[in-house]
């Protein structure tokens, strides 16, 4: 067979692995062996289902022992020798999902956040979930301020929003937001306060028509692997490869989220948004305090203390969505914590498990039919990201670790975590399992073994089995986007203004008028109280 890719050969020749297993080339020796005699066709070389039943050894029906596998096809484990098409066939669509993550604008930080994101999903899709939760109190606290009308509470809101995006962390109980409206003279300056919501909704980035070219491009590129119509005749069968991009689906439900939320084109934007709303109603001028960082505290010889400046802490003090680890404490405060707290960890866990049920069972339905050895790293890769999400959540604490110090060994978990289950999901698409112990099915005939070599199967498979759970797989994904964006529709809303809207408020900030509801009845600055 000619090698598409040689310098890759050699490396591979180099190394000290035998003959091929080739399930096509495999398959002809047997075939031929057994046309010209030197084979015996009752030999025990070929699979039975019970000890005197009839052995599989015609072309249609070709199985070997394990033994007869080892002798035939050769015992050794060999890379493959189409390893460009195998590897781009998951690789290119995964890369498209990750290009379009909407992440903070914070430089290099950006691809620390990339580093999270593989190390640790569920705690990257939490957080983006607790960013939305957390817009969606401010939007249903403005709406509990009594006698101001919708577009008026949408305005505070908004506002609110800012400070959370300021103050992230130290947001700890909704009564910080009650406190805004009394120390701000909201009537009288309300004109200020539109001014500022309009410069924020102005603001954020809205990238919803790349995310959706990007998820249509990841579909079509996904058809092309099973339609050699659209893709070209695939490199052989499809099967494993697939399990790798299904397992990581989850990046669906992560890019539709980010780019929702949208961010900021710098966060000094938000900060002088409000610095000004500060100066302009005459408040005490605004001032972002140093960010404090602790690693344990309680064990004095190991205790680091220290202070940032805001500016540099923008990393780790809520700049990157997907890295908020302070999100349980924040919801400590509400009535129904617990519950809370789980339907944001069942959110947050959905994608990924969704994406390791499909790859589980595209794995299954490779033969023999059952476990195999692609399992093991599989469902061992969605362990090692349960475990790292665990670990995120329970390290920070004020008596272990907070801010800088939490951010740094968080990310060292991070590679930790993200080197070794992308260095598999590589050496996996390029063989590391093709051998015969491992395609004869080690768990269910141990011993024994049974390797089924004609392709039909397969053929068969990339035609009905593998096209419906990749396509039930990502309808389950996009089916969380839509349920989360159900849930949190008021969040989703609140800096995501039509142009209409965006264009109405600006005209009124212009003309300067004061809403009604504003200044009916000479009303006081109690009216604006919050009833929690
Ligand atoms: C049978 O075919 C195999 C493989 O094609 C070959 O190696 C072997 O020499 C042949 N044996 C006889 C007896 O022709
Ligand atoms: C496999 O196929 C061959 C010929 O096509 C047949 O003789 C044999 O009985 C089949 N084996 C089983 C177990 O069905």
């Amino acid at each position: 067979m000619p090698a598409p890719y040689p310098t890759l050969n050699l490396i591979f020749l180099a190394l000290p692995f035998g003959s091929a297993f080739d399930r096509r080339s495999c398959f002809e020796t047997a075939t031929a062996l057994v046309k010209n005699q030197s084979l015996s066709p009752t030999s025990h070389f070929f699979f039975r289902d019970t000890l005197d039943s009839l052995a599989y050894n015609g072309p249609e029906n070709m199985t070997l022992t394990l033994e007869g596998c080892n002798a035939l096809c050769g015992a050794e484990q060999t890379w493959y020798t189409d390893i460009g098409p195998r590897i781009t066939i998951w690789l290119v669509p995964i890369l498209l999902l990750l290009a379009n993550v909407e992440l903070s604008p914070l430089d290099k930080r950006r691809f620390l956040a990339i580093l999270h994101l593989l190390g640790d999903p569920i705690d990257s899709i939490w957080s983006l979930l607790h960013k939305l939760d957390a817009w969606d109190r401010c939007s249903r606290l403005a709406a509990r301020c009594s006698g101001v009308c919708p577009s008026c509470q949408g305005v505070i809101a908004s506002v609110f929003a800012g400070f959370e995006e300021l103050q992230g962390p130290r947001i700890t109980s909704e009564r910080y937001f009650g406190s805004l409206l009394q120390q701000r003279s909201l009537a009288k300056h309300f004109n200020e306060w539109r001014r500022a919501a309009v410069r924020l909704a102005d603001g954020r980035s809205n990238e919803i028509g790349r995310t959706v070219l990007a998820f249509v491009l990841y579909i079509v590129q996904l058809i092309a692997a099973f339609v050699p119509e659209v893709g070209g005749a695939p490199p052989g069968p499809p099967g494993g490869r697939i399990a790798t991009g299904v397992l990581l689906s989850w990046l669906v439900p992560v890019i539709f989220l980010s780019n929702a939320i949208g961010g900021l084109p710098s966060h000094r934007t938000a900060y002088d948004i409000l610095a000004d709303l500060a100066a302009n109603t005459g408040d005490k001028p605004f001032h972002m305090p140093h960010r404090r960082s602790l690693f344990l505290p309680t064990f004095p010889s190991i205790a680091q203390q220290c202070y940032t400046d805001y500016f540099r802490a923008l990393g780790w003090s809520g700049a990157i969505y997907t890295y908020r680890p302070w999100k349980v404490r924040y919801i400590s405060s509400t009535h129904h914590r617990h519950l809370h707290t789980l339907l944001l960890i069942a959110f947050a866990t959905a994608p990924v498990l969704i994406g390791l049920v499909g790859g589980v069972l595209i794995l299954w339905y490779q033969l023999p039919t059952g476990l195999n050895c692609r399992h093991v790293w599989l469902v061992g890769v969605a362990l090692l990201w349960k475990i790292s999400a665990f670990i995120t959540w329970v390290s920070h604490r004020p008596g272990l670790a907070t801010g800088k110090y939490h951010w740094r060994l968080t990310l060292i978990k991070d590679i930790c975590v993200a080197g070794p289950s992308v260095f598999i999901m590589l050496l996996s698409a390029i063989g590391l399992f093709n051998s015969c112990w491992c395609w004869s099915g080690p768990f269910q005939y141990p011993n024994i073994g049974r390797v089924p070599l004609p392709e039909t199967v397969y053929l068969q498979n990339a035609k009905s089995v593998y096209p419906t759970i990749v396509g039930v797989t990502l309808l389950l994904e996009v089916g969380v986007c839509v349920v989360v964006a159900v849930v949190w529709r008021r969040g989703l809303r609140l800096l995501r203004w039509r142009e209409k809207t965006r264009q109405v408020e600006w005209e009124r900030v212009m003309d300067g008028k004061r809403c009604k509801c504003m200044y009916t009845g000479g009303r006081s600055r109690q009216s604006f109280i919050i009833h929690y």
